[in-house]
């Protein structure tokens, strides 16, 4: 392996062409953030209400921001504290990657869990039992069985994250591009069918209500917080891993123009992902608040439905075990690149100490469904707010962290950096026949809309006391 001198941006890898830059942001946005969480928090958020506050906030802030991250990225050629030492002066900059890094590693460790979920149900998929389920209640004990499992899930995250350290290890464009080209597409095929499928089951239509009609009596600042959350988590912002990403794209590539490929392809599987699940939902009768199981519960019942359902449930699982992988691949990327750019690690060493500190945060992750009752939630928890250990670092990182770095990452482009910079950096690259339209609304979004937008939720959950 090549080795990799500290501060040389010339040494670092890059992506093989705008084909594979595109690709590879595409894979860290595109994972479990879609499939998984995305219906869950809209279950938690009422429905169509939280679906229109997640699409407003991926238009208002999630574009600016990939696109803020990816030019800083780009310009400065270095992992996020390098990239922050590099274009913003001031001792304070620095600390914002530092906490993206440490940010990244907490959110991997409860992801490689639910990522050990798929590999268990491709197992269950593959031998047959989960195609057997034809209800919501016989799939919710399958679920119910699996994650109490005071060892299966341990054993799983702990196999992701290896597998994820194996790729991370190969290098920039060798192992992460090469994972997303070819089944990023296949992952949408798959979807396309099942969504075709589940509108059609009986009381699917019911679903598609569920899913576009918001009920604006549910309004309430857990729903806004947790839609934030979610439009930042799914597009991988607010962490760096996108400043990780821009770093190792080309000086020719138009950043505008990948970063709106992007952030459509993203918001579109995990609308897709909704076509599946609530349709499934309604047919199936199970619990509409499930919680992170949702997708666990519902997803087996639509596969009993089907000609075939063996093969479409192992091929789904497959697809959804690599979409996660591109995206803990990204997850841990970012921490690796500061230890190999700022502290002179080798790739090898970063990725396996890291890996190995995300591991023992997810023990816990993996045992808070019912293995041990303290990290379980409900009344017997040891935890804040009586959350599950799991749940509890999903919103503290998955949603707090993230939008508190995305704040900061604004502010440091808009009034550090400056906003002139900032828009030449994205319009720099080869395309003219894709120009930027409006300039001055992405600058005024990420000077004062994004940040203010994001600052007026926070002091609302200081005011009312309302953390979660
Ligand atoms: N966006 C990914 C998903 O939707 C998860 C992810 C990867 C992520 N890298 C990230 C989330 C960085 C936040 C920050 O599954």
């Amino acid at each position: 392996m090549a080795s990799i001198q500290q501060s040389a941006p010339t040494n670092r890898g890059q992506w093989t062409g705008r084909v594979g830059f595109i690709l590879a942001a595409a894979g860290s946005a595109i994972g479990l953030g879609n499939i998984w969480r995305f219906p869950y928090s809209v279950a938690e958020g009422g429905g169509g209400l939280f679906v229109i506050i997640y699409l407003f906030f991926v238009l208002a802030i999630g574009l600016p921001v990939l696109l803020a991250e990816l030019s800083v990225g780009r310009t400065s050629q270095r992992n996020p504290v390098g990239a922050f030492k590099a274009l913003m002066p001031g001792k304070i900059w620095p600390y914002v990657g530092g906490l993206g890094v440490l940010t990244g590693a907490c959110i991997l460790a409860f992801y490689s869990v639910i990522a050990g979920w798929t590999l268990g149900y491709l197992g269950k998929a593959v031998s047959g039992t989960l195609v057997a389920a034809q209800d919501g209640e016989a799939s919710g004990a399958i679920f119910t069985a699996f994650v109490a499992d005071p060892l299966w899930p341990i054993l799983l995250s702990g196999l992701f994250l290896l597998i994820t350290l194996f790729v991370v290890r190969g290098g920039v464009a060798k192992g992460i591009e090469r994972a997303t080209t070819l089944l990023m597409p296949a992952l949408f095929v798959l979807l396309l069918a099942l969504a075709a499928r589940a509108i059609t089951l009986p009381n699917g239509m019911d679903g598609l209500t569920y899913l576009f009609t918001p009920d604006w009596s549910k309004l309430s600042l857990n729903v806004v917080m947790g839609a934030l959350g979610q439009a930042l988590f799914s597009l991988s912002l607010g962490m760096g891993a996108m400043i990780t990403y821009g770093s190792y794209a080309s000086r020719r590539e138009n950043l505008w123009q990948s970063g709106l490929y992007i952030a459509v392809a993203d918001t579109g599987i995990a609308l897709l992902a909704g076509l599946i699940i609530f349709p499934t939902l309604f047919f199936a009768g199970a619990e509409t608040a499930a919680g992170p199981g949702l997708v666990f519960v519902v997803l087996p019942t639509i596969f009993n439905q089907m000609p075939l359902g063996t093969v479409f449930a192992v091929a789904f699982f497959s697809l959804l075990a690599i979409a996660a992988l591109t995206s803990t691949v990204s997850l841990l990327e970012v921490a690796v690149s500061y230890f190999v750019d700022e502290k002179g690690w080798s790739r090898t060493q970063a990725a396996s100490a890291i890996s190995f500190f995300c591991f023992a945060l997810a023990v816990p992750s993996a045992l808070a469904f019912g293995a041990v009752p303290a990290l379980s939630g409900g009344e017997n928890s040891i935890l804040p707010f009586n959350l599950d250990f799991l749940t509890l670092n999903n919103n503290i990182w998955g949603n707090y962290s993230l939008s508190i770095g995305a704040i900061l990452i604004c502010i440091g482009v808009a009034w550090v950096w400056g906003i002139p910079k900032f828009l030449s950096a994205l319009e720099a690259g080869e395309n003219r026949t894709f120009p930027m339209p409006g300039r001055e609304i992405v600058g005024l979004l990420i000077k004062i809309i994004c940040p203010l937008a994001i600052l007026t939720v926070f002091i609302f959950i200081l005011v009312t006391g309302r953390y979660f």
